[in-house]
Order: C-alpha cells, then structure tokens, then sequence
C-alpha cells in the first residue's frame, strides 16, 4: 500500500497526499478515473468536475499515462480496490507531462526489451524486483544463521574458473584479464581466513546460445566452507534452498499470486530432497526411453524428462569426472566420478545450483588440471591454498536468476533481472 494512505489509516487521516505515476486514465467529460501507481500499489483516483478547481480538472484532462503527480483527495474504503481504498480527488498537480508512452499493447518482445529502462516500470516485472529481492534477503539471513562471513572477491580475474569457453576476454593495459565466472577460487582463498565465507556478485559467461535460462550476466550467490564434507555440502544446500523459498512464499504470497504462482505449492517444498546418483538418472531415462551414453552430460531435454519424476528440488551427484571442473574432488569409492552435485529444479527450471567438494591435495589437483589441457601456471597461487595448511573443503554456486525464474515461474529468465544481458543485448 502507498504509504501515504498506511499512515492515514492509522492516524484516522481522511485527506492524502500522493506521488506517483499515472498508470491509467478513462473517464468521461465530466468524470475522470485516474489510476495512480507508485512502488508500492495502485489506487483509483476519481476526479469529478463539479468538485474541483477548473486548474485541476484542465490537468485531468490533459494527462497522458506515465505523467508524473501528486494528488490530495480523500480516502474512501473501497473493497474491490487493490489497496481497499480509492481516492476523491480534491488536487491534481502535474509534475511533468508525460510525451506519449511508447509501450502499448500487444507489442513484440524485442521491441518490449528495446524499450526495458521503461517496461521494467510494468506491474509483472516491478513484482519480480521485489520477489528478487526478498530472494537475497532470504540468502543471506540463511547464511547469516549459519555464522558465514559475506565477502567481496573480484570482478577482473587472471584466472578461469569453469573452463575457457565462456571466458569474456579483457583488455587490461595490455595484458589478458576476464570477466569473473565464479568467485570459487577467491572463496577457497578466504575461508583459510574466515572458515566460512559466501558472496553475491555478478557472474559473466560468453554463452553462445539463446535459451530461456542462460544469461551472459547474472546475480551468482556462492558459498564455501572449510572442513565441509560432501554430505553436509548436500544438507547445506538444501537447508538454503528450503529456507528461501518457505520465506518467499510467506512474505511475498501476493506478489507470487500476482505472477501466477501458488504460495501453497511452494509452501510443499520441504526437507528432504530426493537424491539420486547420475548413475540413476541414466536409469530412469533409460526407462523413459531415453538413451544417454554414461560419460555425456544431461542436457536440457533430459533433464526436462528427468524432472517430470519430481515435484520437489532434485539433487544429482556424481557426475564423471571427464565433464566435471578440474577443482572436484574423485569419489573415494569410483575414481571415475567426482564428489559435486547438481540440484535441479521442479517444473523443467534447470539447474539452479552447481557444487562439489573441492581437490584439496595438491599432486592429485595440478594432474587434474593438467588434464583438462590447462597450464597449472596459470594456478599458482590457488595451488598456494594446497600448500598453506590445506584443509578439505566444498562450496556451490546458486544461479540467483534461475531461482527467481523459477518462483517467479517466468518464461524465460531475462524477466528475473532488470536489464538483462545476452548474445545479442548489451543497451539499455
Ligand atoms: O554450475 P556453475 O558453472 O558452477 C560454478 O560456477 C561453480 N564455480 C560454483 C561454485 O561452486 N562456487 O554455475 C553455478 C550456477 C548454476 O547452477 C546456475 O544456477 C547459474 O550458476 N548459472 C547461470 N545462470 C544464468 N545464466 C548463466 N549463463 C548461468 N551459468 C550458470
Ligand atoms: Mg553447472
């Protein structure tokens, strides 16, 4: 609710004053409704020509939606309306006219994302921002319980942390740089001095494809501990997610009904999470009539058909080590898989969380990454955190945008952030 109208109602003020912007306009020549929105809410204001100053109904006459106002008049109880009141106009003052919006109906996609710095002023995305950011408050009140330290690594790296392929390559007075694909590395270095540290920080990957859940920026939440082992990896990260999405559900039920998710369905998601091996996963696809060659990573259809199994998040461990980041550690009891989990969502959202526990031994880590054909130069002072005091250790990435799509059960997740960036967009 506009603020202005909480704080009438609970003084037992009957006249407000509001700022915002007009969202609609309609009304007759001698009646005018004028839906006034702010970041709150809307109200329906009405503007009746007998009962205001001749300047007042000109202004109500003239305005074109997206103008800016302010607007005193009283408030009336109105049950059907969104906030529960609408408003008699007494004042009508124009901030500035608004030119004629460009957005109207039914207009394409492309020109909907041309034209973002304004769409992004639309109820379905204002709702998403707020979601969004209950998401983070979630995250970090989450690893706040848990007594992790929120740390800030860099954004310009001499490192790659997930492979080459998707490196975004920088100019940096004449050397090479990238654009940060993962805090991981950072992160190991800091819990030598915190024990457990997590970060929110944008993430670049050069991803070559258009797909509704890939972005070239997004929100990256990580976290990594010393002394973690694998399992309390898992329990971990299903703890977080948990506590994200019962928060979401209970503050933002309105705004997740608004968007066409059932808070009820969401309040479903509770400990445990099913757990399968990528093994298993195979088997079940097998049985769906889906053949994957062990040693090929899931893609998206399978994981598709995968999920049609479950209704709740699904944690996938033990992938190969052949398709797996060099940092993973070898499955004590199969070295042909590492110790990293994949969790996935319910309704075909993808993968929302990558995570392993992390090669602490420093002889088996540079093999590792001599391996996947990279020079362990290139690592040297992350191979230093195998040779101060190596302890064993996990962490994970939560794709923060995944989450929001998912919760927010968008289309595609370039509607889970405000100017979205892909192959083809980098304006506005
Ligand atoms: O699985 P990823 O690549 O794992 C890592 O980067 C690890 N170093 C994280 C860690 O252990 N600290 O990425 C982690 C998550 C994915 O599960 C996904 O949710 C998200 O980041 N993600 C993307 N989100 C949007 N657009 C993209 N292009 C993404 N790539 C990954
Ligand atoms: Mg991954």
């Amino acid at each position: 609710m506009f603020l202005a109208i909480q704080d009438a109602v609970n003084t037992g003020k009957g006249t407000v004053s509001l700022r915002g912007w007009v969202y609609r306009t309609r009304g007759s020549n001698v009646l005018k409704f004028i839906v006034l929105r702010d970041g709150t809410n809307i109200i329906q204001c009405v503007v009746e020509k007998e009962k205001v100053t001749p300047e007042t109904w000109a202004a109500a006459e003239k305005i074109l939606i997206e103008s800016s106002v302010e607007i005193e008049g009283d408030l009336r109880e109105d049950k059907r309306a969104p906030t529960g009141y609408e408003l008699g106009v007494k004042n009508l003052k124009i901030v500035q006219l608004a030119e004629r919006f460009p957005i109207t109906k039914d207009q394409s996609t492309e020109f909907l994302l041309d034209m973002r710095h304004l769409w992004l002023r639309s109820r379905e995305l204002t709702t998403v921002w707020k979601v969004k950011a209950a998401i983070l408050t979630a995250v970090r009140e989450y690893f706040a319980q848990h007594k992790y330290i929120e740390v800030t690594p860099p954004i310009i790296t001499g490192s790659s942390c997930e492979g080459g392929s998707t490196l975004f390559k920088l100019d940096y007075f004449g050397e090479e740089a990238y654009l940060s694909q993962s805090a991981q590395l950072y992160l190991e270095a800091l819990i030598f001095s915190l024990d457990k540290v997590y970060a929110i920080t944008p993430s670049f990957r050069a991803e070559p494809s258009k797909t509704a859940r890939h972005l070239t920026e997004y929100w990256h939440c990580e976290g990594e501990a010393a002394w973690m082992n694998f399992e309390q990896l898992l329990t971990f990260m299903e703890g977080l997610l948990s506590h994200v999405v019962q928060t979401v559900a209970d503050t933002c039920a309105e705004e997740l009904k608004l968007l066409g998710r059932n808070p009820a369905d969401l309040k479903k998601i509770q400990p445990p999470f099913p757990r399968i091996t990528y093994d298993e996963a195979l088997q079940i696809l097998k049985k769906d009539g889906i053949e994957v060659p062990w040693g090929k990573d899931l893609r998206t259809e399978e994981e598709e058909q995968l999920m049609k199994h479950y209704d709740k998040p699904l944690i996938v461990t033990r992938y190969p080590k052949k398709i797996k980041a060099f940092y993973m550690k070898d499955d004590p009891e199969n070295p042909d898989v590492v110790l990293c989990c994949d969790i996935l969502a319910p309704e075909g959202y993808g993968e929302i969380i990558g995570s392993s526990q992390r090669e602490e031994n420093i002889d088996i880590l540079k093999r590792k990454i001599t391996a996947q054909g990279e020079n362990t130069e290139h690592y040297n002072w992350y191979l230093d955190l195998r040779r101060f005091g190596s302890v064993p250790h996990s962490g994970f990435g939560l794709g923060i945008e995944r989450v929001v799509r998912w919760l927010c059960k968008l289309e595609t997740i370039r509607d889970a952030i405000p100017f979205p960036r892909t192959i083809k967009r980098k304006t506005p």
